[in-house]
């Protein structure tokens, strides 16, 4: 299986191209279909603005994380992305009318929330409810829309219970319950780094192709890009710090970023229906993500990595292969979260020569 895998690696473009030319629909893709529904409950989605609390629900508990929050990119990006000309050129190769109310920006540099919700509550939101725009990027873009998982998350078990009091068995329940709500909840980091690579990984073929937006933060890596400027690991210090993660909480996030980037990539190849910038992007991104968890494997001895690297090999990297790339991706997003559920990084100290520095 490492050879098929290498031997793309060392595909160039030209080869690329070649794949990029063969059929469309194969029986093997049908194949597969059929015996494995597809299933999504592990994708990362654009929160449901059915679900959306919004930030000021979280800001009485958690003012410091807001105000870090405040001052990134993913807050700014509220007032100024639809000023830019950047944007508004993009939008009218598209054909859009609006920056903020269109669905394909709103995806990735919006919060919507459905009318009506401002409070978390039992009462279901019509399905056709009217939506606002309240932020950019925010809270529940990366941990999830929170009407359901709110209560559950902050209850220690009791108005006497803290912090330092709550029992083990009533803490791993509580995570588990807040997940199985919808929360990516950060204790098992391949929920958030799912978050991420959503959006930074461009999945609209015409949004590139056409409107000329980048494929993607190409150079995003998780741990460069989430310990610097958007920190905000108060509660772990009981509020008194902004900790960066411990050097094997690092090592799980590393390995977690790189198996979300070839979830996250295998799913926009899928979507490739033409030899252009976008599939070729997305499908050499594929090849890289693939390769460099390859060279983890050599390096640590990890069951879950050895699965997924064997699934990446297997998937064929070429135009309108979608039933066959997006099964690939949702077997490795479950084994991202297995991954995350079952190191603590104590085993992966190998790769510590190869953590990379905080860039943003
Ligand atoms: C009533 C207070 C309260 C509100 C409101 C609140 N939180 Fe929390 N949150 C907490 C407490 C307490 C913890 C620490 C739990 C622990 O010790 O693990 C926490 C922990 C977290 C964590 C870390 C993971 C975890 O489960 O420990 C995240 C992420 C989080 N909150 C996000 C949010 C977001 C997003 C909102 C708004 C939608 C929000 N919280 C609203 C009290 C609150
Ligand atoms: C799949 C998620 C995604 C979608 C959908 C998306 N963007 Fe972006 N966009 C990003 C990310 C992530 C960046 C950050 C830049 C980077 O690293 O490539 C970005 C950057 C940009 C930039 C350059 C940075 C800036 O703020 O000036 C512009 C302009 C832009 N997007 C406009 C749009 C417009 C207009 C739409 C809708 C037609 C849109 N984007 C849809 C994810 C997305
Ligand atoms: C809902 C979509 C979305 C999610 C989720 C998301 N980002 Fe972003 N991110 C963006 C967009 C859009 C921009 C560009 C904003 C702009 O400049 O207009 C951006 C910009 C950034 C920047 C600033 C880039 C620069 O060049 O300085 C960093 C750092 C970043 N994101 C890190 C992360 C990390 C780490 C995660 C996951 C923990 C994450 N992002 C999750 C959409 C997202
Ligand atoms: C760009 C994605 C992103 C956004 C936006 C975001 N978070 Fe987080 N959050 C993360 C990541 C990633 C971690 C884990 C970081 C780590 O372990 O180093 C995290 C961790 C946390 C934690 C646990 C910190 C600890 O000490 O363990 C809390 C609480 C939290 N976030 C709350 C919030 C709140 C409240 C907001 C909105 C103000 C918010 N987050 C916005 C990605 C995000």
């Amino acid at each position: 299986m490492f050879r098929a895998v290498l031997a793309l690696a060392c595909s160039t473009a030209v080869g690329l191209a070649v794949i990029f030319s063969a059929n469309a629909n194969s029986a093997s893709a049908q194949a597969i279909d059929k015996d494995r529904p597809d299933t999504t409950a592990n994708l990362a989605t654009a929160a449901d603005p059915r679900r959306v609390v919004g930030n000021d629900a979280c800001s009485k508990c958690h003012a410091a994380e807001m105000s870090v929050w405040d001052s990134t990119a993913h807050a700014t990006t509220f007032n100024q992305l639809h000023r830019t000309p950047a944007a508004k050129q993009i939008a009218s190769k598209l054909g859009l009318r609006s920056i903020k109310h269109s669905g394909r920006c709103v995806e990735c540099h919006y919060t919507q929330q459905a009318s009506h919700t401002t409070a978390p509550s039992t009462t279901p939101v019509a399905a056709d409810a009217a939506t606002n725009v309240i932020a950019g990027v925010s809270c529940e873009s990366c941990h999830g829309a929170a009407k359901d998982w709110l209560d559950i998350h902050q209850d220690y078990g009791g108005a006497n219970v803290t912090r330092l009091t709550e029992s083990p068995a009533h803490r791993s329940d509580r995570l588990r319950r807040s997940i199985d709500a919808g929360m990516r909840n950060p204790a098992n980091v391949y929920l958030v780094a799912q978050s991420c690579l959503r959006c930074h990984t461009t999945n609209d073929e015409q949004l590139v192709n056409v409107g000329g937006h980048s494929a993607g933060s190409l150079d995003f890596e998780f741990v460069a890009w989430s310990q610097g400027a958007i920190r905000h690991n108060f509660v772990r210090s009981d509020g008194s710090s902004n900790a960066a993660s411990s050097v094997e909480r690092l090592r799980v996030m590393f390995v977690a970023g790189m198996i979300a980037e070839l979830e996250a990539s295998l799913r926009a190849t899928a979507s490739a229906t033409e030899k252009a910038t976008f599939g070729l992007t997305a499908a050499q991104r594929t090849y890289r993500a693939a390769k460099r968890l390859i060279s983890v494997t050599d390096k640590v001895d990890v069951d879950e990595l050895d699965e997924i690297v064997a699934i990446a090999a297997g998937a064929r990297l070429k135009l309108n292969n979608q039933h066959e790339l997006i099964d690939a991706a949702n077997r490795i997003a479950r084994l991202g979260i297995q991954f995350a559920d079952a190191n603590d990084g104590s085993q992966l100290a190998a790769l510590d020569t190869y953590l990379p520095p905080v860039t943003h």
